[in-house]
């Protein structure tokens, strides 16, 4: 659009007019037979402002409705350890130190609303996309670096059981249970999340996991297996259930509230961000399969490198433009990176634009806050909100299909040699070998302070003790498995709580229902 066209559709003055352009004079009264009313029809203005404010939601996502959001860059340190990076990928943002790539970042909570308080426990999404010169890439993570299930199958199963029951509309520690008692790839997941790590101070305070693992491809087509990690400078810190409750009291905004605050603070939140790289290979010395997202990849065995940083320095101008509708995927991926086979990464693939063509609109990609900072040519038409037509600099405007001998776009050239994977076995339905679904949650029970512990078996005692005794027996079981001091801490907390009958599955104080009753009548 050119700079006049911009000047003349933008106001330059501070008058108020509807859509139209027309201006408005009276923005307090509708227009009425009389001041008294009836109200006529022909009321343009206010039809206008009322019909546009009753469509100013589009559906609030599925998952991760709850965020904040941030535009920065990321500066590249051009290496892996001692070796240049190009070893192992061609991706242009990673190659000359000091190199800086936009980004724009969302944070979130998972399975809770829109509105939810920001204490709640739940994993944080930690959604980064890069504007890169090669078009965009999107690392969508989350802080903890692994996830529940393995098998995306599984993945709505999983947040309905999460989310509230379906008559109540109550979240439900039983239904959690109930899920997760029978899914025991979940168990490390589980260890992570009633801990405090399922509640990170805020977004500042909290890393960040490309949790799947993907690929680097370099110029000869080279594939490696990589994870990603997303370390806050600013430091680490989790809650307690019983500090996020006193917060929760008084702010249920205080993550959006103190990233929104350090920025404009100048108190610019950074992270830096590291890779683990192994050959692309079914690594049969590991005890898992390096596939699986329900695992870690244990620094000591394969060590975290550093390839750069990236800083927070910009809000949104407009939470709804800019936040609300951005559209991170795993699919969004530039030359250079790849997909592994995990299934949970592909499945979410899919997902993720098929999401968004719904909750946002087909051409969602067109809104500034997705679309590349790079030119861009398709031959796709159309859609509802299509305002800027993809054409590119095509010589033939007539034609939107490829190949064509006159005009019309060309297919680019491949740069670097493709990664070309070879790929052979049996159509089946079965899951991974090497499951291992207990040692890395007993690990990690082992691995937390002591503190972090003593939270962890309260809060599993708090949610599991309501719940029905087949769920409580399982779970026990599956955490002796895990640890025998886990399982039997859980067990003691468990039969404590019964003895003292002091859980209650849904706490609702209504006893002084009747107290207002009489103020009501002396209010009138
Ligand atoms: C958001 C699907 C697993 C991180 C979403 C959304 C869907 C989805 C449908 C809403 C997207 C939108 O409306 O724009 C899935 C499926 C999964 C899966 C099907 C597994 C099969 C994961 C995992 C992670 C993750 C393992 C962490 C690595 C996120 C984040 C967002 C998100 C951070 C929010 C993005 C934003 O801020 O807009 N997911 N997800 N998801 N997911 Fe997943």
């Amino acid at each position: 659009m050119s700079k006049e066209t911009n000047e003349h559709t933008s106001a330059q003055h501070d008058e108020l007019t509807n859509r139209q352009g027309h201006p408005v004079t009276n923005n307090q009264n509708v227009r009425t037979v009389g001041n008294r009313g009836p109200t006529t029809l022909e009321n343009y203005d206010f039809l206008e402002k009322i019909s546009h404010f009753d469509r100013e939601r589009i559906p609030e996502r599925v998952v991760h409705a709850r965020g904040a959001g941030a535009h920065g860059y990321f500066e590249a340190y051009g290496t892996v350890g001692d070796e240049p990076i190009s070893k192992y990928t061609r991706a242009k943002l990673f190659q000359e130190k000091g190199k800086q790539t936009p980004v724009f970042v969302r944070f979130s909570s998972v399975v809770h609303g829109g509105h939810s308080p920001e204490t709640l426990r739940d994993p944080r999404g930690f959604a980064v996309k890069f504007y890169t010169e090669d078009g965009n890439w999107d690392l969508v993570g989350n802080n903890l670096k692994i996830f529940f299930i393995r098998d995306p199958l599984k993945f709505p199963d999983l947040v309905h059981a999460f989310k509230p029951d379906p008559v109540t509309n109550l979240q439900d520690g039983e239904r959690i249970f109930d899920f997760i008692s029978q899914t025991p790839e979940a168990m490390h997941m589980i260890t992570f999340l009633f801990s405090p790590w399922g509640i990170p101070a805020n977004y500042r305070l909290m890393q960040g996991s490309g949790v799947n693992t993907y690929k680097w491809v370099n110029e000869e087509g080279k594939g490696h297996l990589v994870k990603y990690h997303w370390e806050p400078k600013q430091g680490i810190k989790n809650l307690t259930q019983d500090e996020a409750e006193k917060i929760q009291g008084k702010n249920f905004n205080h993550a959006t509230q103190d990233l929104y605050e350090a920025i404009e603070n100048g108190d610019y939140p950074e992270w830096e961000l590291f890779v683990q790289i192994i050959s692309d290979d079914e690594h049969p010395e590991l005890n898992y399969d390096p596939l699986d997202p329900t695992k870690l990849w244990y620094k000591d065995d394969i060590p975290w490198q550093p390839v750069g940083k990236m800083v927070l320095n910009k809000n949104p101008e407009d939470y709804f433009a800019e936040v609300e509708q951005a559209a991170f995927g795993t699919g969004v991926l530039v030359d250079g990176l790849d997909f592994s086979d995990d299934k949970l990464l592909q499945g979410r693939t899919f997902s993720y634009s098929d999401t968004q063509r719904y909750r946002v609109g087909t051409n969602y990609l067109k809104l500034p806050i997705n679309a590349p900072k790079k030119d861009v040519a398709t031959n796709q038409r159309g859609g509802q909100m299509e305002y800027v037509v993809d054409k590119g600099k095509t010589q033939n405007p007539h034609v939107n299909y490829e190949p064509s001998i006159i005009g019309g776009l060309k297919e680019a050239n491949q740069k670097g040699k493709e990664h070309t994977p070879y790929v052979e076995g049996e159509l089946k339905r079965e899951t991974i070998d090497r499951q291992n679904n207990f040692e890395q949650a007993g690990e990690t029970y082992r691995r937390l302070s002591d503190w972090e512990r003593d939270d962890l078996i309260k809060n599993l005692v708090t949610t599991l003790t309501p719940c029905r005794k087949e769920i409580k027996q399982t779970m026990i079981d599956m955490f002796m498995k895990c640890d025998k001091e886990y399982g039997q801490r859980v067990a003691d907390g468990i039969s404590k709580m019964e003895d003292e009958n002091t859980s209650h599955r849904n706490p609702i104080g209504n006893a002084e229902a009747d107290e207002a009753v009489e103020q009501a009548e002396k209010l009138g």
